[in-house]
């Protein structure tokens, strides 16, 4: 009997490794032959660690599992699919899973993460040997065509962007892969590369011949420990098979890549100062222009994108362009993995197409709050997205609409908040958030911050709040105006969207 437990980070902090070893002993201890291997996680965090074990109908789902529920587990007859309180039949027929648009996640959680031959057998680089067929030109066609955007938060044009880097006359290109994944209540980035690390490969490799570039280096965050031995496990594979480094594949092409580990800075994840820091310098923000696709990495122009956006890339090569186009709303092409966390009961990842509603996504998947009282409100897009109050969750999750309406979809984390939420210490924090990780360079962040930390303080104090609060306004006005980036452009998000949805809070 084959089983399947998760190696993934989520799934590991609540015992998967403890449940696979009970299960590994339990079945030793019963004569029973069992194969247990460890795929990332199917993104039902609420049921992790989720067991599956394999029958003649499918895989059947059981969890969360705690080790000593294992033995009972054996005892109802698990191996075979058989009911139990902790069962929850077929995994593809759980709701939550069974109704979502998978195209990047499509493998994660079915697949063992670092078998190349489990990856091919699954469609795996489909995507790279079409690419192969293909013109530097005729791959940004491509991913132009299909509508692609990046996912890392700003929603620009793939295609405009690896089209000016090919456009750019240089000696050396380069291909880099943000993975500082930084925002609270977001972690595809992380899943994706833990569940299906080849899939990042297969998309940098594409986005190399796209270009020209012959090196690419992954910047990801030391706080992802399991993501970085994975992906350097999974690069090391990938050059054994031939995936990686000179004459792929026999094809005259060469791409080497690189894991490049962070040091915990959260503006790092914004792309000049990644790239000062892939340079070994301090995270630092370079101005903008000149642009990364023009002077990048060592002053050479190079392709920046998310992990999203390069695993979105082999699914749109090898399926064409109007597949991927089809879906989405608007001008909002394709799929988002939405990241539900916080005060919510069903946390996990939903894969669906851009359109869906906040509403569909909290409740229909998500099922509430978790500690059950009414929700007040949801931020989204990360610590620097604005919050908005449960009467607005019929937005629709697509860039253009959450733009409207005063709010950005950022990389599509979504982080649920109760009624027991304090709305001006929410505002409060977004300002020390920015304090503590300003990179110091431009005085409205730099100062700015600290500035509206003291003002928030003072206003929850209760001490002058009317002028106080005209104050605090003219200063998110300067952050938003004058910040070199958008860690100090994008504060006042938080904070003038928690005044405007929950003035009450501020009186
Ligand atoms: P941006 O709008 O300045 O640029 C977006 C991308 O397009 C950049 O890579 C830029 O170099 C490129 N670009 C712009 N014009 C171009 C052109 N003419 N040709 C080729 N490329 C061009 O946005 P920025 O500052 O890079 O990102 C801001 C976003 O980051 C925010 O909207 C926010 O959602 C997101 N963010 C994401 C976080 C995460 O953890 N993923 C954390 C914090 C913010
Ligand atoms: Fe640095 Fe903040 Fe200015 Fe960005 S806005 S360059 S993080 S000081």
């Amino acid at each position: 009997v084959t089983l399947y437990v998760p190696c993934d980070a989520a799934a590991l902090s609540v015992g998967a490794d403890a449940v696979a070893a009970a299960i590994a002993a339990e079945a030793e201890a019963r004569r029973l032959p069992v194969q247990i291997i460890r795929n990332g996680s199917r993104g039902m965090l609420w049921l992790e660690p989720l067991v599956e074990v394999v029958t003649n109908q499918g895989r059947v789902a059981y969890g969360p599992v705690a080790p000593d529920q294992v033995a009972e587990l054996f005892d109802a007859g698990f191996l075979d699919g058989q009911p139990h309180p902790l069962g929850h039949g077929l995994t593809e027929e759980i709701f939550y899973f069974k109704h979502q648009q998978r195209l990047t996640f499509a493998r994660c959680g079915l697949i063992d993460p670092l078998s190349v031959a489990d990856y091919r057998a699954h469609g795996g680089f489909a995507g790279l040997e079409r690419a192969l067929t293909l013109s530097p030109s005729e791959i940004v066609e491509e991913v132009t065509q299909s509508g692609l955007r990046g996912r890392g938060g700003a929603g620009f044009p793939t295609g405009i962007k690896w089209n000016t880097v090919l456009n750019a006359s240089a000696a050396e290109k380069f291909v880099c892969c943000n993975a500082d994944e930084g925002d609270s209540g977001t972690f595809a980035d992380r899943m994706i590369i833990e569940g299906d690390p080849f899939l990042l490969i297969e998309g940098m490799t594409i986005a190399a011949l796209a270009v020209g570039a012959r090196q690419g280096y992954v910047y990801l965050r030391s706080e992802y420990p399991h993501a970085v031995a994975t992906l350097r496990e999974a690069i090391r594979r990938a050059y054994e098979q031939d995936w990686l480094g000179t004459n792929i594949h026999g094809s005259g092409h060469d791409f080497h890549l690189e894991v490049r580990v962070g040091a915990g800075s959260y503006v790092c994840g914004e792309e000049t100062a990644m790239l000062e820091s892939l340079e070994g310098k301090r995270g630092m923000v370079r101005a903008k222009p000149p642009i990364p696709a023009l002077q990048g990495l060592f002053g050479q122009p190079t392709i920046v994108n998310n992990v999203l956006t390069l695993t979105s890339v082999p699914v749109v090569l090898a399926k064409g362009a109007a597949f991927y186009r089809d879906f989405g709303a608007g001008r909002s092409h394709g799929t988002q993995p939405f990241q539900l966390a916080g005060n919510i009961q069903r946390g996990g990842l939903v894969e669906l197409a851009f359109g869906v509603s906040l509403h569909d996504l909290i409740y229909r998947y998500g099922g509430g709050t978790a500690s059950g009282r009414p929700l007040r409100a949801v931020q989204v897009g990360g610590p620097l997205g604005a919050y908005v109050p449960e009467s607005m969750l019929g937005l629709s999750a697509d860039y253009e609409s959450m733009a409207e309406a005063g709010a950005m979809l950022g990389h599509g984390g979504i982080v649920v908040f109760d009624d027991s939420v304090r709305m001006a210490r929410m505002a409060r924090f977004a300002m020390d958030f920015c304090a503590v990780e300003s990179c110091g360079k431009c005085t409205p962040c730099r100062i700015g911050s600290t500035r509206g930390r003291e003002v928030l303080d003072k206003i929850v104090a209760g001490e002058n709040v009317a002028d106080n609060m005209a104050l605090l306004d003219d200063l998110c006005t300067v952050m938003s105006d004058g910040s070199l980036c958008a860690m100090g452009g994008l504060t006042p998000l938080p904070v003038q969207s928690a005044i405007r949805h929950f003035p009450e809070d501020f009186a």
